[in-house]
């Protein structure tokens, strides 16, 4: 029998919700398969730690969690007791930068059922890898002189390893797909990461002469994503890009609510982690309507990063039998409530096994 151990982290305000949700569904997946269970640890890292304990997790956090096979993380964030600063920190960016998840995967497609906010959707179907470690999310920088003389500083830092890494992950990935990488820039800026990006680009995709290519800046690339996002095949771009980019992709798919994400570690060392691309959702949560999408595909990146592609697709696609029978919360224009369209997908799931 083969079991995934996992860390679980529901983190924040409607991670505590979801996160339990897609646990049912990861089960149901396994009793279905016979050969794979999975065993859970839960770590009530978040906020509220941090107001009990002064620090977002144990100060052995971390190594507990690296006994795992993969992180499964809901969200983090919750001003009203934290602020954000601290708690992203000290958790999510914590994880991202000491498990060296340097790669983020998130993808974006017309989800059966869930009505586009674009006039003409097509049949979009496109990949982001996100850059995650680095760029515009580096530690350099500060804070100066006082008052109306005070200046923030942020120095963007890109290396020719991470970058190089985050498109070879891009183009690898475009051979198992429709071949086609864009790449996020800016060059026509003022900046020196941008130039640097696009002579990191051409080099990388000088040895995948399989894969057609194209540099767009990111000002346009986001204008077309909206407006012709079927053009897309994989997308790769810095961390802050892509951290907007997907976003963008969330939203022409119908709702941030659904959107999935892997951060990947490359080098062995630690485990991956997996989460969704929204946040916490303050303004919704305890009200029971949080769209559980968002956990249940980022479930589906799990099964894939640990070989079991045929149950991933097996889980998506009867999700999308799920919502294309209405079963939808209102951020989708339904009226259905969390609990509905899990136990919706648990129970069509059982009736494949
Ligand atoms: P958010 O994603 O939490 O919410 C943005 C909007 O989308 C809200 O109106 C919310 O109700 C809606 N929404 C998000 N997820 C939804 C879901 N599953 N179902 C239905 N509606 C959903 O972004 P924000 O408001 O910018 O941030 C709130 C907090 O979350 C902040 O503390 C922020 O730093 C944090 N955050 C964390 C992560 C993460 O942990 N990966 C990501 C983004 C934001
Ligand atoms: C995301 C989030 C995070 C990011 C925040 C919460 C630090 O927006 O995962 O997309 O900017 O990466
Ligand atoms: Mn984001």
């Amino acid at each position: 029998m083969k079991k995934i151990k996992l860390a679980v982290v529901p983190g924040d305000g409607i991670g505590v919700e979801v996160v339990p949700h897609a646990l049912k569904v990861l089960d149901t997946v396994a009793e279905m398969h016979g050969g794979l269970s999975f065993e859970y640890e839960h770590f009530d890292y978040g906020c509220d730690y941090y107001l009990k304990h002064g620090d977002m997790m144990a100060a052995d956090g971390m190594d507990r969690l690296r006994e795992s096979d993969s992180v499964f993380l809901g969200a983090v964030g919750d001003a009203s007791k934290v602020p954000d600063h601290i708690s992203l920190w000290g958790l999510l960016l914590k994880i991202r930068r000491e498990f060296e998840l340097e790669i983020n995967v998130r993808p974006a497609k017309v989800f059966k059922g869930i009505q586009s906010p674009l006039r003409n959707p097509k049949d979009f179907d496109l990949v982001v890898v996100r850059e995650n470690s680095e760029g515009e999310y580096s530690s350099v920088g500060g804070r100066m002189y006082h008052g109306d003389n005070e200046i923030a500083i942020q120095n963007n830092v890109f290396s020719k390893r991470a970058t190089k890494q985050a498109m070879v992950h891009a183009f690898k990935l475009a051979q198992s797909r429709r071949r086609h990488v864009t790449s996020a820039t800016k060059s026509n800026g003022i900046f020196h990461s941008m130039p640097f990006w696009d002579e990191v680009f051409k080099e990388t995709a000088a040895g995948y002469k399989d894969i057609d290519t194209v540099s767009q800046h990111i000002d346009a690339l986001a204008a077309t994503f909206v407006t012709h996002p079927e053009r897309y095949d994989v997308i790769v771009a810095s961390n802050l890009f892509g951290d907007v980019l997907t976003d963008i992709g969330a939203g022409i798919m119908g709702s941030i609510g659904i959107a999935p994400s892997a951060n990947l570690n490359l080098n062995g060392r630690h485990p991956s982690m997996f989460e969704p691309v929204h946040g916490s959702a303050p303004d919704i949560v305890g009200k029971g309507v949080a769209n559980p999408i968002g956990q249940i595909w980022t479930a589906k990146l799990l099964l894939d990063h640990h070989g079991e592609e045929e149950m991933g697709s097996l889980l998506l696609d009867t999700m999308e039998q799920v919502t294309a029978d209405g079963f939808l919360t209102p951020d989708v224009g339904g009226d259905r409530q969390t609990d509905d369209v899990v136990d919706e997908l648990i129970r069509r799931l059982k009736t494949k096994s």
